[in-house]
């Protein structure tokens, strides 16, 4: 798709004008004890809070806006998640700008009409891109680096009505019921906005947090844990194979991670598998109910697989590194059993309540659970661990 030429006229400024800019405009969001931002911060998206409040938004008059341009740099390695949103009529005209799939998709609703459309490059790559989101008249216009983004044509039936009311935008969040929205998706987005300038205002944003948190200056792929917290999965919801098998496969620098990899228990039952890396020896030790060994950490990827009451482990795919442990025959645990009431933990030791301890510091290059990519976004998080970026 073609960028777009910026003929603008006055009277462009729709309902939904969302690359609008004040002048000057002061002292918006004030006197409710929010920290102020400028539009211009960087912004971890990741930042704790409930995942579909934006961490940082703003409020302006559209009367005060004279541009038509929004633009804003974006880095991730999160395919999902949302980025920006923009509404006017207390919210009944709106935006949402998110990634599925790590391209761009815009909703929009306006004057009763919804339109989702997705296109243009993946930009889950962990390099900065630069996107600009414009409205000419009848066209919402997304380009991405400076080029062929994604136009979308609306018109309506009804009149169009003076610019009048409040134009409210936001950031890491979206300000209407999800219920709304046309395309559902998983609103986290470990992410990274900064350079932003939106309609050319520059008027303060209001933060949901009390300290916007850093991103790193440089970030790899992988889950992040920083000794603070875990990420926990039901086990029911991985499905067994056909041998009854489950296999559990992770990436990483094992020899630079201190503390708990993974942990896997029922409630009201003994831990039945811990893998636990030792910064001081080098080590990590795998236990299975009872059973316990310990191996250099020396590799970079690492093979779990459950079957029946067998764990086998492999380590950097050389099979004469197989170690298998055995659950004992006297004891009534079963694997099968621990599987279908679980919780898995990447990062901590499950306890009995649920908590955790013996976090992990380190980072998981990559989680496959039965074959397949593990999303931690999908886990029941704690707000420390960042799910698809290490520091680098
Ligand atoms: C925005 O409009 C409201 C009422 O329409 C007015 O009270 C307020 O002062 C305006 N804000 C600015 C910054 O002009
Ligand atoms: C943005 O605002 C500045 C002053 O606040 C002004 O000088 C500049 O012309 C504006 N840019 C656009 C595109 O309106
Ligand atoms: C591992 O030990 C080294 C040396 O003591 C230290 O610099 C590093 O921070 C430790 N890493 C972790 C993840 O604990
Ligand atoms: C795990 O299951 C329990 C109830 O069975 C549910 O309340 C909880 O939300 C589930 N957790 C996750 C992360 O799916």
């Amino acid at each position: 798709m073609a960028a777009f030429g910026k003929a603008m006229a006055g009277g462009l400024l729709l309902g939904l004008s969302l690359a609008l800019l004040a002048r000057g405009a002061e002292g918006q969001a004030n006197g409710r004890g929010k920290k102020e931002v400028s539009g211009g911060s960087t912004v971890h998206l990741g930042q704790e809070r409930d995942v579909w409040r934006p961490l940082i938004h703003t409020t302006v008059n559209l009367s005060q806006i004279n541009s038509i341009k929004s633009s804003f740099q974006l880095r991730t390695f999160d395919p999902e998640g949302v980025v920006f949103y923009g509404d006017t009529k207390n919210g009944e005209d709106w935006f949402v700008l998110s990634l599925t799939d790590g391209i761009p998709m815009m909703q929009i609703s306006k004057e009763g009409m919804l339109i989702s459309v997705t296109g243009g490059p993946k930009l889950n790559d962990g390099e900065w891109h630069t996107l600009e989101v414009s409205n000419h008249g009848k066209f919402v216009i997304l380009e991405v680096d400076g080029s062929g983004g994604l136009v979308v044509g609306m018109q309506t039936k009804q009149m169009e009505e003076g610019i009048s009311g409040q134009l409210r935008l936001a950031l890491g969040g979206i300000l209407i019921d999800k219920e709304q929205l046309i395309v559902q998706f998983e609103p986290q987005m470990d992410g990274c906005v900064r350079e932003g300038s939106w309609l050319n205002l520059s008027v303060p944003w209001e933060a949901e947090a009390e300290e916007l948190w850093p991103c790193h200056p440089n970030i790899q792929p992988g889950s992040y844990f920083p000794g603070t917290g875990f990420a926990v999965f039901n086990t029911s919801v991985f499905k067994l194979g056909e041998d009854h098998g489950v296999k559990i496969e992770l990436w990483g620098d094992f020899s630079q991670m201190d503390g708990t990899i993974l942990s896997i228990k029922a409630p009201g039952q003994e831990l039945m598998f811990a893998l636990v890396a030792n910064n001081n020896t080098k080590e990590v030790t795998l236990s299975f109910w009872q059973e316990k060994i310990s191996v250099k950490s020396t590799f970079k990827r690492l093979l779990v697989t459950f079957q029946k009451d067998v764990l086998k482990v492999l380590q950097d795919e050389d099979e004469s590194t197989t170690s298998v442990l055995s659950s004992n025959p006297e004891s009534h645990n079963s694997y099968l059993t621990t599987w279908k009431e679980g919780r898995l933990a990447f990062g901590g030791l499950l306890g009995d309540d649920g908590a955790g301890s013996q976090f992990l510091t380190g980072c998981l290059k990559k989680i496959q659970v039965q074959s397949r990519d593990l999303d931690l976004d999908s886990a029941d998080k704690h707000v420390s661990v960042s799910s698809h970026s290490c520091p680098a």
